[in-house]
């Protein structure tokens, strides 16, 4: 006989890996249910347990909040429970192929420690059949037991954004599924409890997890034609942001803008499909074709700023250059895949003094990550070139009048996403 499920108060959640999406879920369901938040890292448990996120996703009141959450780094904790989260990483490596290790790994935990009954929920990002072709098999080989008689399987995609706090878990409609038509129930139930915004129940696991990565392809493509676009304007000498705004005024333009592509999700992500499509013989010109696009647009504002500084006499070998902005994004501390790194490695080539300046993000990360060593203040008058990489709201308040105050008279101010006003800088995206 198949292994009954269990009913809603007999489950014990184990939540498996709390970065940015693990611990937003593990404070939300630990507010109702019991719940453990299971890491690797015991540093993070550390903090946690301190109520203190340093991704500033979770604040100390909700995790306060969460009276039934236990935390713990130690897999023995994970005994006990009969539904498992997975959200650890799936990066790429620098062939850029999925680095499914996290995964794997975190499958080998569960299957130490499911029972009969038991349910595992994968989260992390991947290609559509990783869940039942990869994951699911460690489980069986190290529990012994048999998948959808046993145990069973489900996958709910999360699509936070991180530092974005109107979007959040709870607001954002969930797909889930699952691996039997009973699984795929209990697992949209649970995620009831705790999204209000609802759930989209998918008809299968590879449904689901392929729905996810194409959200975050079409993203990726979309940004990549808009920076193609401002390629060719730049040579044409328009303004692309003048031509999205007048474009923009048709019902069915999208309102999408040119800019660097990083992060683990979406300059990742398409990797994943990619693998998937090319390991059944489909060669995808054009999600490649978006990936190499983005990826050059940091050497492409590099050679802009080189441009805008020999127009103006400046040496480049030499040239004192401040980059505003390390992080990924704006308004994050997140450093993970940031394309600010090809701008001064780019710079650098040209013999280029490069300081950076981020005080959003980690120091300490900068420097074990991308041996860049970040500036606490830059100095005011020193610039030749002041690039406004990442909009951090910090930088934006200063307006263009300080920003420009950080270089010398007649420096380049070389704004890429385009947030000071046109009329104040020297060159964007
Ligand atoms: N951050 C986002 O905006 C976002 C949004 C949607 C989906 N995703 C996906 O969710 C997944 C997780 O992303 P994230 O941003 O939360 O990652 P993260 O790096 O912030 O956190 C992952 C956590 O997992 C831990 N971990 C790694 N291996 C582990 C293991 N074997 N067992 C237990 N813990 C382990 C790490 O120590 C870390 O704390 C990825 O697949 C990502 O693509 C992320």
């Amino acid at each position: 006989m198949n292994a009954p499920l269990p009913s809603m108060d007999q489950v014990r959640i184990a939540v498996i890996g709390l970065g940015y999406v693990g611990l937003p879920l593990a404070a939300a369901f630990g507010s109702r249910l019991p719940t453990l938040g299971f890491d690797i890292n015991a540093e993070r448990v550390a903090e946690l347990e301190r109520h203190h996120d340093h991704t500033h996703e979770v604040s100390a009141e909700a995790l306060r909040a969460a009276r039934l959450l236990t935390l713990s780094s130690d897999p023995q904790a994970l005994a006990g429970c009969n539904v498992f989260i997975v959200t650890v990483p799936t990066p790429i490596d620098e062939y850029k192929r999925p680095d499914l290790r996290p995964l794997e790994s975190a499958s080998r935990a569960v299957g130490r420690a499911i029972g009969r009954g038991g349910v595992v929920i994968y989260e992390s990002t991947v290609y559509p059949g990783a869940t039942e072709e990869i994951c699911v098999p460690i489980i069986e080989r190290e529990s012994g037991l048999g998948f959808n008689r046993d145990f069973y399987a489900g996958y709910s995609p999360e699509r936070i954004n991180p530092g974005d706090h109107q979007h959040r878990l709870e607001t954002i409609m969930k797909v889930t599924s699952g691996s039997t038509p009973e699984a795929a129930a209990l697992v949209d139930r649970l995620y009831r409890q705790i999204v209000s915004a609802g759930t989209h129940q998918a008809s299968s696991i590879r449904v689901a997890e392929a729905a996810k990565v194409i959200e975050n392809i079409q993203r990726d493509v979309n940004i990549a034609l808009i920076n193609e676009l401002s390629l060719i304007f730049h040579r044409l000498d328009i303004d692309t942001q003048e031509v999205l705004a007048a474009a923009g005024t048709k019902w069915n333009f999208l309102p999408f803008r040119p800019g660097l592509v990083g992060g683990h999700c979406i300059g990742v992500d398409p990797y994943y499909l990619t693998h998937k499509a090319q390991q059944i013989g489909y060669h995808p010109d054009m999600i490649l074709a978006g990936r190499r696009i983005n990826d050059g647009m940091g050497g492409h504002v590099a050679c802009r700023v080189v441009k805008l500084m020999r127009q103006r006499q400046i040496q480049t070998a030499q040239a004192k250059v401040l980059v505003l902005g390390l992080a990924f994004k704006e308004n994050c501390p997140d450093l993970r895949n940031t394309r600010v790194v090809d701008i001064v490695n780019e710079l650098r080539s040209y013999n280029a003094q490069v300081d950076i300046h981020d005080p959003r993000v980690s120091r300490r990360e900068a420097q074990a990550e991308y041996g860049i060593e970040l500036i606490a203040e830059p100095e005011p008058g020193k610039y030749d070139a002041v690039i406004l990489a990442v909009p951090h709201r910090e930088f934006v308040e200063l307006g263009p009048e300080r920003i420009r105050a950080l270089g010398t008279p007649g420096a380049v101010l070389f704004d890429v996403k385009q947030a000071l006003p046109r009329a104040s800088i020297d060159g964007c995206l």
